[in-house]
Order: structure tokens, then sequence, then C-alpha cells
């Protein structure tokens, strides 16, 4: 086997190299209340489990793409909790978004306990029985993460390697691998900066309280993860303390791609991007209906796929903004899918528009008619279109949203509306400039190029690093030391405290010396003086 190993092509040799932890069982804990994370986490499980590990995930959410190979544990959250996250996204529909840092502050009461009811999933007898059961043998944990760090301590139970799995760039989780934060030349994620370009005076100031503002927001949030924690384990004395809960986490998964995304900016090892995990690398045949109805399209005009994902529910759009985009849209040539949840109650009827209430939106987006994306800017759906290389119209609506949305039009990918205070003609103007200015397709279609050229695409690196940890049974050995140095270390304020103490004293004995030096210069004058004059009295 080992002889012609140069010869034997690379994807090859990882599959080889990698056959030493098929079959390893894995659990992930994907307990977010938001469905756009989950479906990234989902995939994640999907691709692990076509690849022969046995993978178990607890949810909280049910989720939005179940493999059949995949062992499923839903803890649900009690009617009431569910219905009182719904009603806190309709109220942020519902509220302007022009300023993204306010409305997420006003919010903040609400989402504190709603991330308090995550970890309401902890005390389940069900996932209580994952490490108290002798029979369950788990080899790795991979946390879905979404402001829960509490469920880093499951794999403390299990004494098992854990991965982290977020949803965004390096920016926000990464300092807990020791990832450097730069925040003179890496915007933060509000902030929206041309790639490539070095902030201005005023961005910076900016991203400087921006930092400020996430920082505040995450010590709320862990202030009262602590107390939870002290609350679930603090009879425990197995249990690490909770701030070193975030010691022993072997990598994280970022969703992000930086090269062709950017910020461009340093990474440690334990940094893994995978963005764009949840798009497959070819795409499933589409439903008959969908495709029969794509291909009815003519090929000069196209089809329009139009989506506010799943978070926001029709009920929660004003239905005179509902009417407004159905007088539009109705009025077009091309081919409109709408994703649309009442179908008993949909806006219009018209010939020109398919309403469904789930639709496989990655396959949909790969269809070549399609020339335009109408979205809220989620995450995922933003990434799949890039991924494709589909222009967009945005109608962010709360979160992450807005911030999406305007770096999607400062690279030129296409345009954005507030769904709030949107008009006939100018939502009219807008889907008509990006369907026949050619630059935003061209623009996106550049991106897609790049955001393809991996070494490894985003499939294989998940399935590289998941199997590297398993192999060398956590991956203590590529964490920076950083993670184990206080502030004060970190940042070597110690030893700058010393070298300005050091200067001092240096400072104060130089001072000394030359007060006494002076002063023995100058008595030495003085006393000579009286010698001179008795001597030259002398002479004379
Ligand atoms: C897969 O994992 C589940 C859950 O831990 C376990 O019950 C089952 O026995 C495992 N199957 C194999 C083949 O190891
Ligand atoms: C985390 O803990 C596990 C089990 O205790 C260990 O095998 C692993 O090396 C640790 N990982 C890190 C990064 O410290």
């Amino acid at each position: 086997m080992a002889v012609h190993s140069n010869s034997i092509p690379f994807l090859l040799m990882l599959a080889l190299v990698a056959s030493g932890s098929q079959g390893a069982n894995i659990l992930g804990l994907f307990t977010s209340l938001s469905p756009s994370h989950l479906v990234i986490q989902m995939s994640m499980a999907k691709i692990l489990a076509e690849s022969g590990h046995n993978v178990t995930v607890v949810t909280a959410l049910k989720p939005p793409l179940l493999h059949p190979s995949v062992n499923h544990i839903q803890v649900p959250l009690d009617e009431a909790d569910g219905k009182s996250f719904g009603a806190l996204v309709a109220d942020m529909a519902k509220r302007d978004t022009s300023n993204a840092v306010i409305s997420m502050l006003v919010a903040m009461g609400s989402l504190t306990s709603a991330f308090g009811k995550m970890a309401d999933v902890l005390r389940h007898q069900k996932v209580k029985d994952l490490y108290e059961h002798t029979d369950n043998h788990f080899d790795l944990v991979i946390v879905g993460y979404f402001m829960n760090s509490l469920q880093l301590s499951v794999a403390h139970k299990l004494k098992v390697p854990q991965i982290v799995a977020l949803s965004n760039p390096p920016s926000l989780l990464g300092s807990v691998l020791g990832n450097p934060s730069e925040i003179s030349y890496v915007p933060s994620m509000n902030l929206i900066v041309k790639r490539g370009q070095p902030m201005t005076f005023v961005q910076r100031v900016q991203n400087i309280f921006a930092t400020m503002g996430s920082w505040i927001f995450m010590r709320v949030i862990e202030h009262n993860n602590d107390k939870i924690y002290k609350d679930l384990y603090g009879d425990d004395p197995s249990m690490p303390r909770y701030e070193d809960l975030y010691k022993n986490i072997s990598l994280i998964l970022f969703s992000s791609h930086g090269i062709s995304e950017g910020p461009i900016r340093p990474n440690v090892p334990a940094v893994i991007e995978v963005g764009g995990i949840q798009v497959k690398d070819q795409p499933d045949p589409l439903p008959e209906n969908i495709e029969d109805f794509l291909n009815s399209a003519s090929s000069d005009d196209g089809a329009i796929f139009l989506s506010l994902g799943s978070n926001v529910k029709a009920e929660h759009i004003k239905s005179d903004t509902v009417q407004k985009m159905f007088n539009v849209i109705s009025k077009l040539k091309q081919k409109v899918i709408w994703k649309w949840d009442n179908l008993e109650n949909t806006p219009g009827k018209s010939e020109n528009i398919l309403y469904a209430k789930w639709l496989p939106q990655d396959d949909i987006l790969a269809h070549p008619k399609i020339r335009l994306f109408i979205t809220h800017a989620g995450k995922g759906g933003v990434t799949e279109a890039q991924y494709h290389g589909k222009p967009m119209l945005a109608l962010p609506v709360f979160g992450d949203q807005p911030g999406n949305a305007a770096a999607l039009v400062t690279q030129g990918f296409g345009l954005s509306l507030s769904l709030l205070t949107l008009e006939e003609q100018s939502f009219r103007d807008t889907i008509h400039e990006i369907l026949e200015n050619p630059k935003y397709n061209r623009a996106v279609k550049a991106f897609s190029s790049l955001y393809r050229d991996r070494p490894l695409s985003a499939r294989q690196t998940l399935l590289y690093w998941v199997d590297y940890v398993i192999r060398h049974h956590g991956a203590a050995h590529l964490q920076s030391p950083v993670v184990h140095m206080g502030f004060v270390a970190a940042y070597n304020l110690d030893i700058y405290a010393l070298l300005l103490a050091l200067l001092f004293v240096i400072y104060l004995c130089s001072k000394l010396v030359f007060c006494g030096l002076y002063r023995k210069l100058f008595s030495n004058k003085s006393k000579s003086h009286p010698k001179q004059k008795s001597k030259k009295q002398k002479k004379q």
C-alpha cells in the first residue's frame, strides 16, 4: 500500500487516512432557537452521517432537514416558550431596524430569557441520559453555538473532545481560541467596509464602540449563564468552573470563507472555515411541479425566487405590505416562486406566481432560469445565492439581516429596501434595475467563482477536521497558549508595567545622581572660591 504514495491522488489519500476514524459516535447539540443556524448544523450532521459516522443530534426546534441515518432527539421547549420566541421575532419585524445596535439592546432583555430557555435542554432527562447511561458511548461532541456555551458542559460529562460550530465569521467567538482581535483593520460584523480597504478614522472609532458593545452584550449573557451553570452543576466537583469550559474546545468551525468574503485577517490554526457547508456540491433534482414551473419560464425573462425566511411568518408582515408586493410581482414578465406558509390565504392569484410552503431553496437557486433572489437576507440564503452567483434584492427584517443586506449591497451583489416602508414604485424600480443592469450579475458571478475555488470543499474540510480531532483524541496541540493566559499576561501588561517601573526607577536614580553631582560641583565651586582666594591672597 505505502509504495507509491506520491502517485496516490490526494483525495484518495485523504480517504485512506480518514478511514481510521470512520464510524465514530458523534453527538451534536444543536439547540439553537434560530432555524437558520439549525439548517447549517443539520447539514453538517448529514455530511458526517453520509460519510459513515453514527451521528446523534439533540435539537430544541423541529429540524428543517433530517437525514434518515441521523438519530434525532427532540427536546421540546414548552409551548409557551416557543410562542414567546415567535412573538419576539414578530415584534422585531414590526420595529424599524435601521439601527441594528439599538434594536439589539432593546431586545436584549427578552433574548436573555430566551437563552435561559436553551439551558432547560440540559435539565431534560433525555439529555442527562446521554451521559448518565453507561451504554452510550461517544467519541466527539459538536456544539452548535448560539450564545449557549452552557452546552460545552456535556463534553466534560462525557470526557470527550468537542468542536464548536458557529454560523458567523471568526470575529465573534474566535477570542476563546486565542484568535487575535485586530480591531484596527478587521471590521466587526455590523460594520460595512469595502473589501481590502483600510478603515477610515471614523470607521475605526465605530469599530471600537461596536466591539465594546458586543463585549458588554456577551458579558451580560455570560453572567446569566454562569448563574444557571452553578444552579445546574454547583454540587458536582468533577465539573470545571464555567469560564474554564471554553478552554477545552478543540476547534471551531466557522461558517465563512475569508478569502472570498473578507475580512482578510490572521487566524489561529484552530479556526476552521467551512462557509457554504449547507450548499451541496451538486444540486438535487427539484420537485416536479417546481421544475416544470421554472422550465415554463422564457429563457429571455427567466424567473424570480422570493423567500422571506423561516423565522418571519406571513402573519408577521403587515398585510398592506404584502398587497403592495403582490401588485408589483403579479405584473412582472418573470415567473415567480413565492415561499408562503398559509396556502389557504395567499396574497392573490396570478398566472406567473407559484406559492409553496416548503421549498428546497438551495436547489432552486442553483436552477439556471433564476435571475433574481428576493430575500430577507438571512445568512443561509445569501450564502446560497452567492454560491450560485444569483443577484439579490434584500428586504431585511431583524438580527444580522440588515448587516447582511448592507454587505451584499456594498459588494455590488444587489440592492436593499426596507420591508417596513416598502412602496410599490420603489419595489418595482429596484427589481427592474437588478434584472436589467448587468453589473449585479457580473459582480456576484465573479464572487461565486472565488468562493468555490478552495483546496478542499467545505464538505471535505468538515470531514477532514472532524476525523482529525477524533484521530488525535482532541486537538490540545493545536491550541494557542493564550487560551490559558489571563488578560494581563496575554497583553504583556505586567511586563509593560515592569518596564514603566524600571524607567521610573532609572529616572529617580539619574535624578539623584545628577542632583548629587550638581550639588557637589556647586558646593566645590563655592568651597574652592575662598581657597583660591586665599591662595591668590597668599601669592599676592
Ligand atoms: C449509534 O448511536 C446511538 C446513540 O448513542 C446508539 O444508541 C447506537 O447503539 C449507536 N450505533 C452504533 C452502531 O454504534
Ligand atoms: C479536552 O478534554 C478531552 C477529554 O478530557 C481531552 O482528550 C482533550 O485533549 C481536551 N482538549 C483540549 C483542547 O484541551
